[in-house]
């Protein structure tokens, strides 16, 4: 169709298609697509989580207004504008709390960092772009985990019938495994509290095993966050698996 329409005057025609290949007036670039992380991004409570997205085609951001949101797109979690950040429109939660990682804007891509994160920052977010009157964004999930502290073991009191040990740790999320091993590495079976803490939402963990004919040497409390990846049996830092468990020296030798 066209090759015949176009015929006897091609260079005009050429001209004219060339002209509507140009992106309209006022409106710097062709439309774009914005993309998040397919899994939610994981962060430990008081860890640094971020959270990036990528415009489609790897065009710069420079110029464009850059919004992450939960709820509601105004206050926003941050809003980045004309290369800055505008504190105006943050939320009271998020003040002083995140950074705008400009290292990859060149290339379309954009991240938040949000500080010293909190339970509160578990859940959905939106990263919106916007330029002119193009617009759109995508959605991503932050997931907050909570790696307690190292567990405290201590032989509580003698009670005739065997002896009682407990086991606390506190700063867990979501609930933790607890699993208690005698010396020959064999489950003990126990009793376990979890409560949450009313100011972090974080929860400690009070286990109790009692224990016969004084088998308390050697005897280990492991806390682990089902969230996060654990090798059984080696306590390294990044994992989720925290041992305490009765020295041979302690009070434990009754
Ligand atoms: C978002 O809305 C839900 C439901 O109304 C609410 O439970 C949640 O706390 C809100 N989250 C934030 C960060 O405002
Ligand atoms: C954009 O993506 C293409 C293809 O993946 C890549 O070759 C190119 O280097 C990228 N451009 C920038 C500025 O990163
Ligand atoms: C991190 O947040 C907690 C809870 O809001 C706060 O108590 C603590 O001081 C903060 N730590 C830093 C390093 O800002
Ligand atoms: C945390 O966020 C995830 C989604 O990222 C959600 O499935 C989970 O229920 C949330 N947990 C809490 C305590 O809000
Ligand atoms: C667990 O909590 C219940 C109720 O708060 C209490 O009665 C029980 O003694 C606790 N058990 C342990 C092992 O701390």
């Amino acid at each position: 169709m066209a090759k015949t329409r176009c015929g006897h005057a091609l260079l005009r025609c050429t001209v004219a298609f060339l002209f509507l290949q140009l992106p309209p007036p006022g409106n710097g670039r062709a439309d774009f697509q914005v993309k998040g992380p397919h899994a939610p991004v994981l962060a430990l409570v008081g860890e640094d989580a971020e959270l990036s997205c990528q415009l489609v085609p790897n065009i710069s951001t420079e110029g464009m207004e850059l919004r992450w949101y939960r709820n509601q797109s105004s206050p926003a979690v941050l809003v980045h504008r004309n290369g800055e950040d505008v504190h105006q429109e943050q939320m009271v939660e998020y003040q002083g709390r995140t950074s705008f990682v400009s290292d990859h804007v060149a290339r379309g891509e954009a991240t938040l960092r949000i500080h010293n994160v909190t339970l509160f920052d578990n859940g959905t977010y939106h990263c919106l772009f916007k330029e002119g009157t193009s617009s759109n964004q995508a959605t991503l999930w932050l997931t907050v985990a909570g790696l307690g502290s190292k567990p405290r073991v201590q032989v509580v009191d003698d009670q005739g019938t065997g002896i009682q040990v407990k086991c606390t740790s506190a700063g867990w999320y979501p609930e933790p495994l607890v699993e208690w091993r005698d010396l020959r590495g064999q489950p003990v079976p126990a009793v376990t509290n979890f409560s949450l803490s009313a100011t972090t939402g974080l929860m400690a963990v009070v286990s109790r095993v009692t224990v016969q004919n004084g088998a308390v040497q050697g005897l280990s409390c492991s806390i682990s966050n089902p969230l996060l990846p654990e090798r059984k049996g080696a306590e390294k830092p990044g994992t989720g698996l925290k041992t305490g468990s009765v020295l041979p020296s302690s009070e434990a030798q009754l």
